[in-house]
């Protein structure tokens, strides 16, 4: 019923100028807000930056999402000026600007490996400080960062990407990169051991900033080794806070970013999702992109299949998830398009770089209606040795997503076979 209202209501709104779309405003503007779609759900977010909120993006930004992120701009190497002091000018004037909105703002990140000044944790030479220093400087930066975001920031990432890459379950201690802070608190007296920065920051970062919801956050916690690797340090590092007589977790949140491509299996998120339930944490879905490299017409609709099978999952697990936020608004402005992550070309996001809504907004808004209607008819379809004369007779329109029709989609997987799609009218 709810779904047979739907165009009706739209066409309705757009006649009587409901939305206010004026001409050349973002295309996705008149489209239901992601955000309100899921209200009763979990905070839907994006990440942000200049580039972000540019060329009519901020509108489109505020329109679907209601919680934010800063992609950079709260990383440590953002907030030191020339003489090591804390500089909130930029991002403070930032937050200012679209403070009218009312996003709740999530905090990314107080320790990384990454985008961090060198001198927090190694001498001129490169070698660790001592743990002592290691110790005052992390207390005084998370202190000072927290502190300063105290009552403006709802959660915060205390620690980002802890962990190698070959996780072992049964010893989350040895899983860990040995990275800088790391090795500076391995520089200490015996007894002391790199791994407990960990514990160290989560406490700091509860004592700058009480109200505040603490994440630990990482990549491929799709990944059952790495998600039970996590898990087991956060439950020995909540069991020795409870043990010390608190009676609130100390990490109360775990981020799964959601780097994800198209041979992410939503079964495997939602293992990892129910694994981390289990230990009476808050999940996130943080920093949701889905590459879908090299960006053929196939590969679109199968990002979309991707995303619906995604959020599917997050609805019937939306009693434990928090918030989903993309990395992102648009494919125009994804960090995958710098040269470093791969260039142009992995579209990961719902919005075009004309702002347009891709087939998985669509995904997402209704992730089962669009699971019924787009079938998969399997591997192998052969179309003839000629396939590609369904492209060339207009079958498909790669530019315009919204009128695509019936359509039977295919690409090559591998050299002479075929994965075919029939691709229902979504409207
Ligand atoms: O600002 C400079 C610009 O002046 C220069 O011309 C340009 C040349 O490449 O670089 C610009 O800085 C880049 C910056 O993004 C802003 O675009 C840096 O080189 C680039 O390294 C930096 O990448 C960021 C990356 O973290 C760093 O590892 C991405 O924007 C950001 O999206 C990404 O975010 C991370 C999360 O924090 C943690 N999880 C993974 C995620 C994706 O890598």
């Amino acid at each position: 019923m709810k779904r047979k209202l739907l165009p009706i209501l739209l066409a309705a709104a757009l006649l009587l100028g409901v939305f206010s779309v004026s001409a050349g405003a973002a295309p996705g503007l008149g489209l239901p807000s992601l955000a309100e779609v899921y209200k009763d759900h979990f905070m839907i977010g994006g990440c942000f930056g200049a580039d972000k909120w540019s060329g009519g993006r901020e509108e489109l930004f505020f329109r679907h999402y209601n919680a934010m992120t800063a992609e950079n701009a709260m990383k440590p190497s953002s907030l030191y000026d020339q003489d090591r002091e804390l500089d909130f000018r930029a991002i403070d004037a930032m937050l200012a600007a679209v403070s009218g909105y009312g996003n709740v703002l999530h905090g990314h990140t107080l320790v990384w490996h990454e985008q961090s000044p060198a001198w927090l944790n190694q001498n001129g030479d490169g070698s660790p400080v001592t743990r002592q220093e290691a110790e005052r400087n992390m207390a005084s930066h998370i202190g000072g960062v927290a502190g300063h975001f105290a009552g403006k920031v709802y959660s915060w990432d205390v620690i980002n990407e802890a962990l190698s890459g070959a996780p072992d379950p049964c010893d989350w201690r040895g899983s860990l990169r040995k990275n800088e802070w790391y090795r500076a608190f391995d520089n200490g007296d015996p007894g002391e051991a790199g791994y407990d920065y960990i514990d160290f920051a989560f406490r700091q970062a509860r004592a700058a900033d009480p109200g505040a919801i603490l994440y630990y956050n990482d990549f491929g916690l799709d990944n059952a080794r790495k998600a039970n690797t996590v898990a087991a340090m956060v439950r020995e590092v909540n069991g020795a806070w409870l043990a010390q007589g608190n009676t609130r977790l100390l990490i109360e949140g775990i981020g799964m970013q959601g780097h994800y491509d198209l041979s992410t299996k939503a079964k495997d998120v939602e293992k990892s999702i129910q694994l981390f339930a289990g230990l009476g944490v808050k999940v996130s879905i943080s920093e949701l992109d889905v590459k879908a490299k090299p960006a053929m017409p196939g590969e679109i609709l199968k990002q979309a299949a991707v995303y619906a099978a995604l959020f599917k999952v997050f609805k019937d697990n939306s009693g434990v998830i928090e918030r989903v936020s993309f990395w992102g608004l648009d494919d125009g402005t994804s960090w995958l398009n710098l040269p470093q992550f791969g260039g142009p070309g992995a579209d990961p996001l719902l919005f075009g770089a004309d702002l347009n809504a891709k087939p998985g907004y669509y995904a997402v808004i209704d992730p089962e209606g669009f699971l019924q209607t787009h079938r998969r008819l399997g591997y192998d379809i052969f179309l003839g040795s000629n396939a590609r004369a369904w492209m060339d007779a207009g079958l498909y329109h790669p530019n315009n997503y919204l009128r695509y029709g019936y359509t039977l989609l295919y690409y090559l997987l591998w050299p002479g076979a075929r994965v075919a799609y029939w691709v229902k009218d979504i409207f």
